[in-house]
């Protein structure tokens, strides 16, 4: 499949990405999980190196992914091979920057921590992450961000948001060039209250959640999902969690075969050329088997089987 163009970036890369989160390793935020479970660090450099030599060259991290670990596993990862790759991190803001609306002095310290973490001297892409919805970006003093690209230490900057129009308000406010926001088969919202502003803007859109949450799994049509007490996924509202089983059921019920659903859910992401790369999230090799072995029939397809990715479309109600 074609490369795609990162605005503000100059550079291109296919529009199937990994996530790292799922590769931090187990860790908590005030008691409650916040990752998805343990993992060596010899299975996550497997995981990283396998996908880097086989050609994923976009990958999505954060500081808060068990403070810097999933970081700084992508760093030994990228030491480890001669591909070249984007990266993108992102960077929690304090109390105080929310309430002044400005970054500090220590937010540069973050930046050169990110940058230590990753053993690189240039952050292709830093994304502020998921701060309160009610920031106005077009009052957000972005000065800071600016002086960071000058001195290269950055490539280019946006948001992570939490909400739907948190994430438009970003784009709106033309707030750096890069937006990440969950978009899926079943979180199609972005279609209609994203894309139109995002192409129009020449801004880059990056699709998380692309099988939201892993729920998007044909286990899940038989078996009932069960989640370790240091998976994140244990504390997701559970009508939420059987909302979306039982859109997977309605999919299949529609016809689309088991084995055909994580295809045809990335498919989904990638027909829109709004998204400028999809992050699946991987915590094994055999799954980064999975998604290589899906990255080149979507490369081999002359253009997408239009049939089932138009059934989606009719088979759900737009998510309220
Ligand atoms: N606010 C933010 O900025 C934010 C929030 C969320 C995510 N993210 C980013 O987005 C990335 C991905 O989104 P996400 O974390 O919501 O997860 P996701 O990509 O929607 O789902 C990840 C899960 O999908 C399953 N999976 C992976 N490969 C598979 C395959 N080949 N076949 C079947 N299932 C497969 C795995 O589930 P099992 O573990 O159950 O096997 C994996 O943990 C994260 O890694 C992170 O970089 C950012």
């Amino acid at each position: 499949m074609k490369k795609r163009y990162w605005y503000g970036l100059n550079k291109e890369t296919n529009p199937l990405g990994i996530g790292c989160w799922q590769i931090a390793g187990a860790h908590s935020i005030n008691g409650k999980p916040n990752g998805w479970g343990n993992i060596e660090e010899k299975e996550a450099l497997n995981i990283l190196i396998t996908a880097i030599k086989s050609g994923i060259d976009f990958f999505d991290t954060a500081q808060g992914y068990n403070e810097g670990r999933s970081e700084k596993l992508l760093g030994k990862a990228i030491k480890q091979t001669s591909e070249s790759i984007v990266v993108c991190t992102k960077i929690v803001l304090t109390d105080d920057e929310v309430k002044q609306q400005n970054l500090s002095y220590g937010f540069s310290e973050r930046v050169n921590e990110s940058l230590r973490r990753l053993g690189t001297d240039r952050l292709d892409i830093l994304l502020i992450h998921n701060p309160p919805d009610n920031i106005n970006w077009k009052e957000f003093n972005k000065s800071k961000l600016i002086e960071l690209q000058k001195e290269g230490k950055i490539g280019t900057f946006g948001v992570s948001t939490r909400g739907l129009s948190a994430a438009k308000n970003v784009v709106e406010a033309k707030f750096g060039t890069v937006l990440e926001w969950v978009f899926n088969i079943f979180e199609r919202r972005p279609v209609d209250v994203l894309f139109p502003l995002i192409e129009q803007q020449k801004f880059n859109f990056i699709a998380r959640s692309p099988l939201s949450r892993g729920l998007i799994n044909p286990k899940y049509l038989i078996t009932k999902p069960e989640f370790g007490k240091d998976d994140f996924r244990s504390t997701l509202p559970l009508d939420w969690v059987e909302w979306t089983l039982d859109s997977l059921r309605k999919l299949n019920a529609n016809g689309i075969a088991p084995t055909e659903i994580v295809k045809i859910a990335t498919q989904y992401c990638l027909q829109y050329n709004a998204v400028t790369s999809a992050i699946i999230g991987v915590r094994t090799i055999k799954q980064v088997e999975e998604i290589l072995k899906i990255n080149a029939s979507i490369n081999n397809d002359e253009q997408f089987k239009s049939n089932p990715l138009e059934g989606i479309a009719t088979c759900f109600p737009k998510w309220a």
